[in-house]
C-alpha cells in the first residue's frame, strides 16, 4: 500500500535530474578525539550550493547529524503521503575505502537521498510542526563571526594562501554558510598576541597616529579585504568594539584591572572612536556599527579574574560618556548613521544597565540603536532578562555579539575536536535567543589553534574552525560550524521570523520568511530517538519526514 511507511527514492532521482547540486563538494570526514570533523586543505574543502526550489510543492532539506551527516541535501514534495526518511551517515566498510569508492561515498553524503527503507529503530517519536507565514516577528540582520588578531596570526602562517581562501569562503560565501556580519576589535582584544591600542603615547590627545593603520591592523585589514573579494559577500556589516583605552587615559594606567576612563579624556575617547571609523573607511573597510565598549563590567566587578585588556564602566559613567561625548560626536559627523550598540556584556546586566543609564542622563539610551549581548551566562540567567529588555526598549536591534565554549571552570578550556555536544549547545542557544527576539548573532573567533589560542593571556576556548599548527596545511570544521550554518546559510539578512509551533518538545524549531518569499525552517532533534516530523504549512499542505536521533536540519520551500 502506498500509504504505508517508507518507500521513496524520489529525492535522489530528483536531484540527479536537476543536476545543479553536483558542484557542491562534500565534507571530507575524519574521526577526531570527540567525534567527527570535516578536513579542509589548500586543494579540498566542502561547500554546498544553495538549493533551488523549482515548484511550489517542492522542498529541500539540508541535514547534519552526530553520526556524520554534514549538510546532506535531500528533496521531496508537499502532499506526499509516504514518510520520507533522512538516512543517517554510515561508516564505510574498511575494504570500501579506496579513492574511487571513497569519492562515490562522499558524493552520497551530499546527494543523500530519502531512502526506501525505514530506519531500524526501537522507538520513533513524532511531532507536528505548524508553520504560519501570516504570523510575523522580528526581521533578521544576519549572522557572523569575529576576526581577531588570533585569526590574523593563524591565517598569516597558513602554508598556502588557498587555505585562507577556503576559510573565508567557508564562512562568508553563499556556498559556505553565508555570514554577513563580522566583529572586530578597535585596537587589541583578549585574542591578540599582545595588548595594544592606537594613540599609545602618553598624552597624545590629538591621536596623532590614527591617520594610518597600526602595524597590527595592516595585515588584518588586508585579510578581511581578501575575504570580501573571494567570498563575494554582498553586504558585509562590520561591528567594532574597543576593549580598552590606552593606559594613560585610564585611572590605573594599565591595560587591565580596576581601571576606568579618566574624566579628562571622555572627549578624546569619543574622538578615538570616530577616528577609527574614518581610518577603516579610508582603508577600504566601511564600518556598520560600534559598541560602547566590550564587557564594561570586567573592569568593575571581575578584575580579579580577567587578565586581559578591559576597561570598567558603570551605567552612570557610560551614560555621561555616551550622552555628552560619543553620541554627539558620531551623530554630528559624516558617520552619523553608524549604528551604536550598548552594553556588549552578559545577560544579567539587561535591562538594568539601560534603565540606570537613562536615569543618569535622561534619554541617553536614545543614542543606542541596538543592544548587544554576550551569551556566556545565558544558561544561568533566564529569558526574563531579555523579555524585560524588549519591554523596556522595544525598538532596539538585539544582537548576540560574542559566543564560544570553554570559558567556564566546568568546561574544557580548549577545543574538543568533533564534539557534537558543543554543536547542540550552540543550536539550543541560537534557537532560544532567536525565539526571544534577537535579530542577529556574531560568534567569537572564526578560527583558533588546537589549544584554543593563541593570545597573550593564555585564554583558551573552542571555535567552529580549528587550524592545524603542526603543518599549517589544514583546518578542521567542527560540528559547531554546521550548527551555526543551519541558521546562517539559508536565513539571509531581511528574513522575517514567522510562527513555527511544534506540537511537543521533541522538536526545537524556528522559521523565517525570506526576502525572496521562501520559507526556511531550522529543525533540531536533540533526542536519542529518531523523529517523525509532520510539517504543515498554511499554504503548501503537509509532508512527513523521519529524521535521525541527534540531528539538525534546515528546510527550504516556496
Ligand atoms: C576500489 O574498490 C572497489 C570495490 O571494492 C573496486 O572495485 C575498485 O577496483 C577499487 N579501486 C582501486 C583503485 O583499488
Ligand atoms: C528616559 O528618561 C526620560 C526622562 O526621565 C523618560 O521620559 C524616558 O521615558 C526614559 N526612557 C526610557 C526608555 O526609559
Ligand atoms: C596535524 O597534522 C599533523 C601532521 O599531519 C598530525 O600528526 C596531527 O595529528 C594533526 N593534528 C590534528 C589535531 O589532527
Amino acid at each position: 500500500m502506498l500509504a504505508t511507511r517508507g518507500s521513496l527514492v524520489l529525492g535522489f532521482l530528483l536531484l540527479s535530474a536537476i543536476g545543479g547540486n553536483f558542484e557542491s563538494i562534500p565534507c571530507k570526514l575524519r574521526d577526531a578525539e570527540h567525534g567527527k570533523v570535516c578536513v579542509c586543505t589548500a586543494d579540498y574543502c566542502d561547500y554546498l550550493e544553495n538549493p533551488t526550489i523549482a515548484d511550489d510543492s517542492d522542498f529541500a532539506l539540508i541535514s547534519s547529524s552526530k553520526q556524520g551527516l554534514r549538510f546532506a541535501t535531500s528533496r521531496g514534495k508537499f502532499g506526499t503521503e509516504e514518510v520520507y526518511t533522512v538516512e543517517d551517515y554510515v561508516e564505510p566498510t574498511p575494504e570500501a575505502v579506496n579513492e574511487t569508492v571513497l569519492s562515490r561515498l562522499m558524493d552520497r553524503v551530499v546527494a543523500r537521498a530519502f531512502t526506501l527503507e525505514t530506519r531500524e529503530s526501537s522507538i520513533t517519536r513524532s511531532v507536528t510542526l505548524q508553520l504560519d507565514r501570516s504570523k510575523t516577528h522580528q526581521k533578521m540582520v544576519g549572522f557572523g563571526g569575529s576576526y581577531t588578531g588570533a585569526v590574523t596570526y593563524l591565517v598569516e602562517n597558513f602554508k598556502d594562501p588557498e587555505l585562507a581562501d577556503h576559510l573565508y569562503k567557508s564562512f562568508y560565501a553563499e556556498d559556505g554558510i553565508g555570514f554577513n556580519l563580522m566583529r572586530i576589535s578597535i585596537g587589541g582584544c583578549d585574542f591578540d598576541l599582545d595588548a595594544w591600542s592606537y594613540a599609545e603615547e602618553e598624552g597624545d590627545t590629538l591621536l596623532s597616529d590614527m591617520d594610518q593603520l597600526d602595524e597590527r591592523d595592516v595585515e588584518r585589514v588586508a585579510q578581511i579585504k581578501r575575504l570580501i573579494e573571494v567570498s563575494g559577500v554582498k553586504n558585509l556589516l562590520i561591528k567594532g568594539a574597543a576593549w580598552s583605552a590606552p593606559p594613560w587615559m585610564k585611572t590605573n594606567n594599565r591595560w587591565t584591572g580596576f581601571g576606568r576612563l579618566k574624566r579628562d579624556y571622555y572627549q578624546t575617547w569619543a574622538d578615538y572612536h570616530l577616528q577609527w571609523i574614518k581610518l577603516m573607511e579610508d582603508n577600504g573597510l566601511p564600518i556598520w556599527a560600534i559598541s560602547t565598549g566590550n564587557e564594561p563590567l570586567n573592569g568593575i566587578f571581575f578584575m580579579y579574574f580577567v587578565k586581559f585588556m578591559s576597561m570598567g564602566w558603570t551605567p552612570w559613567t557610560q551614560a555621561i560618556w555616551l550622552n555628552d561625548h560619543l553620541g554627539p560626536t558620531i551623530r554630528n559627523s559624516e558617520f552619523k548613521d553608524i549604528v551604536i550598540f550598548g552594553n556588549d556584556d552578559q545577560r544579567y546586566s539587561f535591562p538594568w544597565w539601560f534603565q540606570r543609564m537613562n536615569k543618569t542622563r535622561p534619554n541617553s539610551v536614545d543614542y543606542l540603536d541596538g543592544l548587544s549581548l554576550h551569551w556566556y551566562w545565558d544558561e544561568i540567567f533566564g529569558s526574563s532578562f531579555i523579555d524585560n529588555t524588549r519591554e523596556y526598549a522595544p525598538d532596539k536591534i538585539l544582537i548576540v555579539s560574542e559566543s564560544c565554549i570553554g570559558d567556564k571552570p566546568w568546561q574544557a578550556a580548549a577545543p574538543l575536536l568533533g564534539s557534537w555536544e558543543r554543536a547542540e549547545k550552540y543550536a539550543r542557544d541560537y534557537l532560544a535567543n532567536i525565539k526571544l527576539g534577537f535579530h542577529g548573532w556574531i560568534d567569537w573567533n572564526i578560527c583558533l589553534d588546537e589549544e584554543g589560542g593563541p593570545n597573550y593571556v593564555d585564554n583558551t576556548v573552542d571555535a567552529p574552525v580549528i587550524a592545524n599548527t603542526t603543518t599549517f596545511e589544514e583546518f578542521y570544521k567542527q560540528p559547531m560550524f554546521y550548527a551555526i550554518g543551519h541558521f546562517s546559510k539559508l536565513v539571509p539578512e531581511g528574513s522575517i521570523r514567522i510562527d513555527a509551533i511544534p506540537s511537543n518538545v521533541n522538536l526545537n524549531t524556528v522559521a523565517f520568511l525570506r526576502p525572496d518569499n521562501k520559507i526556511a525552517a531550522v529543525l533540531f532533534n536533540s533526542g536519542r530517538a529518531d523523529l517523525d516530523i509532520t510539517v504543515v504549512d498554511s499554504l503548501r499542505g503537509k509532508f512527513i519526514v523521519n529524521v535521525p536521533a541527534k540531528s539538525i536540519h534546515t528546510l527550504l520551500y516556496n
